[in-house]
């Protein structure tokens, strides 16, 4: 999956790295093998990566911080759920490939752009990694 750049390089970092961390799970859950492990590591990486943004948002001021936190508040109640099927499989794939995914992608061109264009703007520095 090739996932767009911002101008905000600390966050393409993140989104790369997120996306390495994704395929790894995406291979347990295609093999079908246990993916406790793989779920938690990607569930924090994605905390982390929404906090990142958070924070420096805060810190600047940005002006649509609120529908942009929404958006990830939406996605970390999502995989609270998602969490709690990790025996399903098939299910997991959908849900990865055909949901996921794709709104990872789409967040990442409407919300984060905008949001990657205003720190680069403001000349923000990253406060944590
Ligand atoms: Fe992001
Ligand atoms: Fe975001």
């Amino acid at each position: 999956m090739k996932i767009k750049k911002v101008v905000f390089e600390p966050m393409n970092e993140i989104h790369e790295n997120e996306v390495k961390i994704l395929k790894k799970l995406l291979e347990k859950i295609e093999k079908q093998e246990p993916l406790q492990k793989e779920f938690d590591e990607f569930f924090e990486d994605v905390k982390q990566h929404f906090e990142f943004e958070e924070n420096l948002m805060k810190k600047y001021g940005f002006f649509a911080y609120v529908p942009h936190k929404m958006e990830h508040d939406r996605i970390i109640n999502e995989l609270n759920e998602v969490k709690k099927h990790l025996n399903e499989y098939e299910w997991l794939k959908k849900y990865f490939k055909e949901y996921f995914l794709p709104w990872l992608d789409n967040h990442i061109a409407t919300i984060d752009t905008v949001t990657g264009g205003f720190l680069n703007m403001v000349g923000a520095s990253p406060t944590q990694k």
